[in-house]
């Protein structure tokens, strides 16, 4: 009876352990676009006049444009690993969109500059370059793609909480197409590292896994800073009602934290693969959505001009 119960353990085991793989759905395009957005007329608290969610959100721009620059690195030290030609597409996809992000984000940054934050930018990109910095001096390059895989996980998460009315709604119109379109490209490469780290280290659980609670600790802390530095900038540090606003939108229905913490959580399952949740119908919507918007934009400078 044992031999059988060890029998069927044995039988059990490996599968529990083993990778899954789940093909990048076929109506899934990775394509870099140039956008140049321009920003203007941003209200202070362009998060449904929610200073704590958008300054969380002001702070992650802050790290976007050496965040973006880390996941190209880390990705492309292994872009010779593949010679199937849509693996080898889906890399230089990924590398050209996040470096479309990193540009922009850093267009979006230096606007906020302007907007009477210019110690909160000029700290907040120190950090995370410092932070990142630090990363890759102690890190091999393949746990450089462990953490990668891992935040990748997170800005996908990010990027479906972007893509819902609830969220969109709550963004002003003057960056509504900034964040929405980087949720989409979030979503489209979801993927890509994941897939690059499970087929260079054999699908090793522990070296993606272990990358995850230094990840989100890292990011974290490094919010919570940078949002607090925002806020003082704004003479609202301590103020109860302002984290009390915040903290309700985070853990509404569909908040980002609410939509975060089981996501962190599901990437330790063994058989976890980012396209177990196929979002490439809220891809195709929000595409779609956001040539409307864009097309509003330039209707509108055309009245303007
Ligand atoms: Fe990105
Ligand atoms: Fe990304």
């Amino acid at each position: 009876m044992i031999a059988n119960q060890l029998k069927s353990l044995k039988s059990l085991t490996p599968k529990r352990f083993k990778a899954r793989h789940i093909d990048t759905p076929a109506a899934i395009q990775i394509k870099p676009v140039r956008k140049n957005f321009t920003f203007e007329d941003v209200p202070r608290y362009w998060y449904d006049n929610n200073p704590l969610i958008t300054h969380v959100m002001n702070a992650m721009s802050l790290t976007f444009p050496d965040g973006e620059q880390f996941f190209v690195d880390s990705v492309r030290a292994f872009r010779e690993h593949y010679t199937d030609e849509r693996q080898k597409q889906h890399i230089r996809g990924f590398i050209g969109q996040e470096a479309m992000h990193s540009l922009e984000h850093d267009h979006f940054n230096k606007y906020l500059k302007t907007q009477g934050y210019e110690q909160p930018v000029k700290g907040g990109t120190k950090l995370a370059r410092y932070m990142i910095k630090r990363i890759q001096a102690r890190k091999s390059a393949v746990d450089q793609l462990a953490t990668t895989a891992a935040l990748e996980h997170i800005t996908a998460v990010l990027g479906r909480w972007l893509m819902t009315e609830q969220t969109l709604s709550r963004l002003d119109p003057s960056v509504r197409a900034l964040w929405l379109w980087h949720g989409i490209e979030e979503t489209e490469h979801k993927a890509v590292a994941f897939d690059l780290l499970q087929n260079v280290t054999g699908g090793d659980y522990l070296t993606r896994v272990r990358a995850m609670p230094a990840a989100v600790i890292e990011l974290i802390t490094y919010t919570a800073i940078y949002s607090q530095e925002f806020l003082k900038a704004d003479g609202l540090l301590g103020r109860p009602s302002v984290y009390l606003k915040g903290l309700r939108e985070l853990t509404r229905t569909g908040g980002m934290a609410k939509m975060l913490l089981p996501a962190i959580l599901e990437y330790f399952d063994p058989a976890f693969h980012p396209w177990q949740d196929d979002d490439s119908k809220q891809v195709a919507i929000h595409k779609a959505y956001l040539l409307k918007l864009e097309a509003e934009a330039v209707s509108s400078m055309d009245v303007a001009a």
